[in-house]
């Protein structure tokens, strides 16, 4: 009988990727299949070519891009000399997650699908496209494939005689086995981030401990939104960066909501422990200091404040002592029950923390080997940088939007990393923040006579500020930003530093004020007010344009609006207006970048 081994691999930004790669790693086991489940980085891919039996699961990012854990292999895939026989010997199936909000909706998935069928691979089943935007979420499009998966592989790979599958209602040995220790060690307590130069960059294994030495609020106290410049020492740390690079900052827990959980899972924050695998190539989260305490663990790698995910309640069932909470919690690990958990955690944003508390039997029952699979680990958050190297030496600055809402709940929703960031204050000591760079999706045209037109409304202006600076202080003229705020007097951030730039004659300024006038006036209106001046720039110089910020309906809008342009001052018809921006696109001289 073929070898019951199967590998999932899986590319993940934000952690679903990785969520879904761990379901079907667990689905494989209770199949009774030999199964490791790795970030397609962690895997030597010079082994591909011997494995029969893998399940990709790859996420798409931004502009169609894979993920960061998936960015060497994607690399090696489709190197041109590799031979079309690679894989023969491979079954193979691709599940994408993407947001069919975007232009290339499961991008990745569906070109590595195709590479891996022309390297000689078998594919199992058509590629799933998991879709965010779907009112379940990608699931309803995953259950009824994995489904398909399983009906595909059994035939091939029969169960072993005499062993049935493994129900839903038997618990999974846990991936770690945490040892308390009867004293606490030094150093359990210790951040695993470097404070000093190392051989290697710093890296999301490797953060670098980045001091915070301002953080300055940049609206007025009475304006609605709390918006920072907050400013990080990176001496030492061997990090270099450009214009349109990204910070990736690894956020953590108030000590307020530690508290709580230990309390909650009758964990005291002082102890120390080790964590042992419970198989060997399990390997130990990079993150953690062996021994850890609780307090550490809890603070900087559980992440105890996102959204749970269907698995958090399936897992969380099988501890539940509780015939009620079992049910509920059964029920929102079903198929049938997603719709209520959609409107119980993910419409209100509630977060595992208070999930917790409403199921407080379960709760005080889980058992402390458990954490590292209930829990998700804390994920990193990207930030535009928004200062040159060039201008301010071994310092990194970033423009953070305090994220604070509104829903149903009684509580405003907080983000996680810019609540903790906003709350650190340096004059309190040495406030430490585990950071490192990563390349961003924009880039700033090396010819120095190139002018570069840069729209970006609200902190979308952040990679802007880089620029700028950057193209200052090696004298290049050129440089026109359109910022949009709402008043003048209340969140026109660094709105001095632009007028001192005008000043000098190193920027062209338009503002749209949105609310300091009877009608709206956005960065669109003050494009088409300047069109022939943008026409300009892009048919007789060569112009960039660049835009950046928040992904509602400003960038649908404002690409609209060049395109008016190129009409009306470039005499296009629509399909041609079309055309000239998507040889725009093509060419990088239109470059796009926006979050939600
Ligand atoms: P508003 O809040 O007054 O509507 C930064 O957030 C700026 O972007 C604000 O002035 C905001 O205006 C503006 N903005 C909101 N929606 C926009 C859109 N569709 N296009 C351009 N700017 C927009």
């Amino acid at each position: 009988m073929a070898e019951r081994k199967l590998l999932v691999l899986f590319g993940s930004q934000t952690g679903t990727a990785q969520d879904t790669a761990e379901r079907i790693g667990r689905e494989a086991k209770r199949h009774h299949f030999l199964c490791r489940v790795e970030a397609l980085d962690s895997y030597r891919v010079a082994q591909l070519v011997d494995e029969i039996l893998v399940v990709f699961v790859c996420a798409t990012t931004g502009q169609g891009d894979p993920p960061d854990n998936m960015k060497n292999f994607w690399r090696f895939i489709f190197r041109r000399n590799l031979p079309p026989t690679s894989l023969c010997q491979m079954d193979y199936a691709v599940l994408g997650l993407g947001d069919s909000s975007y232009p290339k909706f499961n991008f990745v998935a569906k070109k590595l699908h195709k590479r891996l069928l022309q390297l000689g691979g078998s594919p199992l089943l058509p590629v799933a496209l998991g879709d965010d935007q779907h009112d379940l979420g990608p699931d309803a499009v995953i259950d009824p494939w994995l489904l398909d998966l399983w009906g595909r592989i059994l035939p091939l790979y029969p169960l072993p005689p005499g062993l049935d599958i493994i129900g839903p209602d038997v618990l999974l040995p846990s991936k770690f086995t945490l040892h308390f220790l009867d004293e606490c060690v030094s150093g359990c307590d210790e951040d695993q981030s470097q404070q000093e130069v190392t051989r290697e960059a710093p890296s999301e294994l490797h953060p670098f401990a980045a001091q915070m030495v301002s953080n300055q609020r940049v609206t007025a106290e009475s304006h609605f939104q709390d918006v920072r410049l907050i400013e990080f020492d990176v001496s030492g740390s061997g990090i270099e960066y450009r214009a349109g690079d990204v910070v990736m900052i690894q956020p953590q827990n108030a000590p307020e909501d530690v508290q709580q959980f230990c309390q909650l899972l009758r964990l005291d924050p002082d102890r120390c422990f080790t964590l042992k695998p419970s198989e060997p190539e399990t390997s130990l989260p990079a993150l953690l200091p062996q021994p850890c305490t609780v307090r550490h663990l809890v603070t900087c790698y559980l992440d105890i404040s996102c959204v749970p995910r269907r698995s958090f309640f399936e897992l969380l069932s099988c501890f539940s002592p509780n015939e009620l909470e079992r049910e509920k919690l059964q029920e929102f690990s079903s198929a049938q029950g997603q719709e209520e958990l959609y409107s119980y955690c993910n419409r209100p944003r509630r977060t595992i923390l208070e999930v917790l508390c409403d199921f407080p039997h379960t709760t005080c029952a889980v058992p402390h080997d458990y954490l590292l699979d209930l829990f998700p680990r804390i994920q990193p958050r990207a930030f535009s940088i928004a200062s040159s190297m060039l201008a301010l030496p071994n310092r990194i600055q970033i423009l953070l939007a305090v994220v604070r809402y509104k829903t149903r709940l009684s509580k405003p929703r907080r983000g996680l990393c810019s609540t903790w960031l906003a709350s650190l204050s340096p004059q309190q000591g040495d406030v430490r923040v585990p950071l490192w760079v990563k390349r961003g999706g924009m880039t700033f045209p090396a010819e120095p006579d190139t002018p570069v037109i840069m729209i970006g409304p609200g902190t979308g202006v952040a990679p802007f500020r880089a620029a700028i600076q950057e193209r200052v202080v090696q004298g290049r003229k050129g440089n026109y930003l359109f910022f949009g705020c709402r008043q003048k007097s209340k969140d026109f951030y660094c709105g001095a530093e632009w007028e001192e730039l005008v000043s000098r004659g190193c920027l062209t300024l338009f503002t749209a004020f949105s609310r300091d006038q009877e009608g709206k006036i956005y960065v669109q209106h003050r494009i088409e007010e300047n069109k022939g001046l943008v026409w300009g720039l892009l048919s007789h110089g060569n112009a960039h344009i660049y835009l950046a910020g928040n992904a509602k309906q400003m960038p649908a809008a404002v690409t609209e609006a060049l395109k008016s342009v190129f009409q009306s001052e470039g005499d296009l018809s629509t399909s041609e207006a079309e055309e000239y921006l998507t040889a725009l696109e093509r060419s990088h001289r239109f470059q796009v970048e926006t979050w939600s």
